[in-house]
């Protein structure tokens, strides 16, 4: 237990009632599911409100599953371990989650990551309104207090004085000290952290610390092979099996130019963007050169080579 654990604990009991109760009562038992589902799936304010209302998915979100991912997903769930999903851009990371947090049936709270984001804007801080001060829950908090899945997107953009907050609440103590609001939020049962990292962006500067990722269970991301991504991107973006395919192949032989040239290869994300202007009745050369050839590379030589692929095909 750090200093400030430690404080917040002892004034907690000398207080007593001085300080906010916790979101429940009992300590957390990470390896309990089956308690844990036994609990009410929505956290309810004082006022009746369900203060995750705005995070729950509602409809299904497509999710072509790839390997064992969704059931390896589930049994982290159900021990709620803290998870972190590996890729490169535009390979599913992201839908991922969202679909796992649908099928769970728990609420999803997104947060962006950037270097100029600060431990407050993870935790909250107090807000001066017409009645002086008021705490605002940041979405960690949130999630921690009420029981959200927190999805944490390309972490290793915040700076790492911003990453130790996540700390204490992805170990078995699974709290969140608000050292502000001199308040500890032991986690919601249902409360699970999800990061994001892209391995190739990463650099000395930009990597997790061993003590962040040796809390992590992580699954890598890749994009998938043929016919699954072919299946995708056709679902996705309205276009039929065969233009899907072809737009798959220009990919793949990007992706062998990562490295030679390229430093990302084009994703299933610009796939889908190429197939939906193909399917919205723009010629498939101006399409793939659009979405898939010019966002990528300025280097004329290479938009040559890629151009060529791109014709090879259309
Ligand atoms: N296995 C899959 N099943 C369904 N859709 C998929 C799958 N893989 C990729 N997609 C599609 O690819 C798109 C891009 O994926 P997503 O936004 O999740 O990428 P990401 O890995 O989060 O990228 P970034 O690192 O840039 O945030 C999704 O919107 C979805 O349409
Ligand atoms: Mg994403």
């Amino acid at each position: 237990m750090n200093t400030l654990t430690r404080r917040l604990y002892a004034a907690r009991a000398q207080q007593g009632s001085a300080l906010p109760a916790p979101a429940r009562a009992a300590a957390p038992n990470p390896t309990a599911p089956a308690a844990a589902s036994a609990r009410p799936a929505a956290s309810v304010a004082a006022d009746g409100s369900d203060p995750l209302a705005a995070y729950r998915i509602a409809r299904e979100p497509y999710w072509r599953a790839v390997a064992d991912e969704v059931a390896l997903y589930e049994a982290a769930y159900a021990v709620r371990m803290p998870m972190m999903l590996k890729g490169p851009t535009g390979c599913g990371k992201t839908r991922f989650v969202e679909y796992m947090a649908w099928k769970l049936g728990k609420p999803l709270i997104t947060v962006a990551c950037h270097e100029d984001m600060t431990a407050s804007d993870l935790v909250g801080r107090f807000l001066l309104d017409a009645n002086g001060t008021r705490w605002q829950d940041g979405p960690l908090a949130l999630a921690a207090r009420h029981g959200a899945i927190c999805y944490l997107d390309e972490v290793v953009e915040a700076r790492q004085d911003t990453t130790v907050v996540i700390h204490p609440l992805t170990d078995k103590r699974r709290m969140l000290p608000l050292e502000k609001k001199g308040e500890v939020i032991e986690a919601h049962p249902d409360f699970q952290l999800v990061i994001s990292f892209n391995p190739g962006y990463q650099s000395l500067m930009k990597d997790l610390k061993q003590s962040t990722k040796q809390r992590f269970g992580a699954l890598d991301f890749d994009y998938p092979e043929h016919e699954v991504e072919a299946e995708i991107v056709a679902h996705e973006s309205g276009v039929d099996r065969d233009t899907a395919s072809k737009l798959v192949h220009i990919a793949e032989r990007a992706r062998n130019l990562k490295g030679h040239g390229l430093d990302e290869g084009i994703s299933t994300r610009m796939l889908i963007h190429a197939g939906s202007l193909i399917a919205q009745g723009v010629p498939a050369l101006s399409a793939c050169r659009m979405a898939l050839v010019r966002p990528i590379t300025d280097d004329a030589d290479m938009r040559d080579a890629l151009d060529a692929a791109v014709t090879t095909y259309f």
